[in-house]
């Protein structure tokens, strides 16, 4: 190990009110400490994956439009609440972004996933590529859960943002969900879409010369799908 990264010392956290870093609770640190451990075995890195998906998910839905429901409660009293307003759709980038449907379907059964295949070039430059786009025809009339875990220069969540809006969908219904961020992949893209919305597990440092995050914790879908 050559670094002794203290986590948030030297970064200002972007001071965007579109991005929002859930809190950072000794739970969320301990999970994000097993991921980043490059001795993690996969079968671990998965498991723990998947519980931070679950959390981010339960985090990602407070981020959607309410309205007012009043039930009757089982005292005969009435309770002035919430309920959910929109159709929702979860988006996932090929391939990291795949291991989070699972995580949004345990907490919306028959949500719509819509697919965006983007890979980033590996010669150091990570331009991102467009492949493919299968997303639901109503798209555009549906609040949109963009998902990837990773957002490093944001090349491919612009990338992805660029076809959601070619195909209808408002820039303020579209919620980008990851795991780890860097301020410089938060500022290009709210620069660019400034009234969508980001809500991330853990914001690093820097990224190094190969466009990776540091101190991050490698390349998730190679970690997560066994592919490294
Ligand atoms: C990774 C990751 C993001 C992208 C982030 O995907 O899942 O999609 O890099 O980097 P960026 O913000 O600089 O664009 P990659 O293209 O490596 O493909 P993978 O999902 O197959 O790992
Ligand atoms: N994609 C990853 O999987 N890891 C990084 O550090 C950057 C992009």
């Amino acid at each position: 190990m050559d670094t002794d990264f203290v986590p948030f010392a030297h970064t200002p956290i972007p001071h965007f009110k579109q991005f929002t870093l859930v809190n950072q609770t000794p739970q969320i640190k301990a999970l994000m400490t097993i991921l980043r451990n490059k001795d993690t075995p996969r079968r671990d890195f998965v498991f723990y994956s998947d519980r931070l998906f679950r959390i981010l998910m339960e985090e990602g839905m407070g981020h959607l439009p309410f309205s007012e429901e009043i039930v009757e409660t089982p005292t005969a009293a009435k309770y002035v609440g919430l309920k959910f307003e929109s159709k929702l759709c979860g988006v996932s980038i090929i391939r990291a972004g795949e291991s989070m449907e699972s995580a949004l379907r345990q907490i919306c059964p028959h949500c719509r996933i819509g697919k965006i295949l983007i890979q980033r070039s590996e010669d150091g430059q990570a331009v991102p590529k467009l492949y493919y786009t299968k997303v639901p025809k109503d798209i555009a009339s549906r609040q949109v859960l963009l998902l990837d875990p990773m957002l490093a220069t944001g090349g491919s969540a612009i990338c992805a943002i660029e076809e959601l809006i070619k195909l209808g969908v408002p820039e303020e219904r579209i919620l980008f969900l990851n795991l780890l961020a860097t301020p410089e992949g938060v500022e290009a893209i709210l620069s660019r879409f400034p009234s969508m919305s980001i809500c991330s597990i853990a914001l690093d440092e820097k990224l190094d010369e190969q466009k990776y995050i540091i101190p991050g914790l490698g390349d998730f879908g190679d970690r997560y799908f066994g592919t490294d």
